[in-house]
């Protein structure tokens, strides 16, 4: 579904991204593993065309998008979930939703009444301002967001970082649920436990550099590849 080939991405003159290249197929969940720093967040943008890499290719379904502006990439069918759960904080959680919502593509049908199933919390607080939201009501919504834009292929940053343990549990049985309804994601975390636990293969950056990537008992097994790149 998606092939990223061999990117170079720069914030100005930083160069970022070195030579990344990944793989994600129909129905899988590939996590992408780092550090602080490592790059994900920034694969990430460059997949949405959000900072653009400057080299290399990126084809969705078999098409370039690499060039696509935002927008564009988004009609495609990729939805973003981005690390900093920005919603509109003076609307509701209700117009947050109506705002962002698309018509659905074959297979999936998600609209506000879904996603409020999907998420029970959401649906008691619809009304609510979605600046006054905890964190795990504005990781839901921003999950939700993206969701009610019926893509086939969503990108998750970091998307348990900074939550209660106990909202972990819960958005990692969410994961794994849009994962059995045939979602295709790549899941951006620092969180080895719930990344290994919901991925089919795994990715691990460092320094702008894909340093690993193979199954998840292969990369347990790679004692080497967790100490260097993974453990803090
Ligand atoms: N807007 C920016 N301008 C310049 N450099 C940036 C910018 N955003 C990130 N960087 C740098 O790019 C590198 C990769 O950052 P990135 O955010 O992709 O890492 P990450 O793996 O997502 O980290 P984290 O786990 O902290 O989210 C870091 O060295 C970071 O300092
Ligand atoms: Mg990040």
């Amino acid at each position: 579904m998606l092939t990223v080939d061999g990117i170079d991405t720069y914030y100005g003159l930083s160069h970022i991204l070195s030579g990344v290249s990944l793989t994600v197929a129909p129905g899988e969940v590939v996590c992408l593993l780092g550090r602080n720093g490592a790059g994900k967040t920034t694969t990430m943008r460059s997949i949405m065309g959000l900072t653009p890499a400057r080299r290399g290719s990126i084809r969705f379904k078999g098409q370039e998008i690499a060039r696509k502006k935002p927008y564009q990439i988004a009609r495609l069918g990729v939805g973003f979930v981005p690390d900093d759960r920005v919603v509109f904080a003076d609307l509701t959680v209700d117009e947050n939703l109506e705002i962002s919502q698309r018509p659905p593509r074959s297979g999936s049908q998600w609209d506000r009444r879904a996603v409020c199933e999907f998420f029970p919390p959401l649906g008691a607080i619809g009304s609510r301002r979605a600046g006054f939201l905890s964190g795990g009501e504005q990781q839901m919504l921003t999950i939700a967001r993206a969701l009610v834009t019926n893509p086939e292929f969503l990108l998750l940053d970091e998307p348990t970082e900074g939550l209660a343990p106990l909202i972990v549990g819960m958005l990692e049985e969410n994961i794994g649920e849009l994962k059995a309804r045939g979602l295709t994601i790549l899941l951006a975390e620092q969180n080895q436990k719930v990344a290994l636990g919901l991925s089919d293969r795994a990715y691990v950056i460092d320094n702008g550099t894909i340093r690993f990537h193979g199954t998840i008992p292969e990369l347990q097994a790679s004692e080497d590849v967790r100490r260097k790149y993974l453990l803090v």
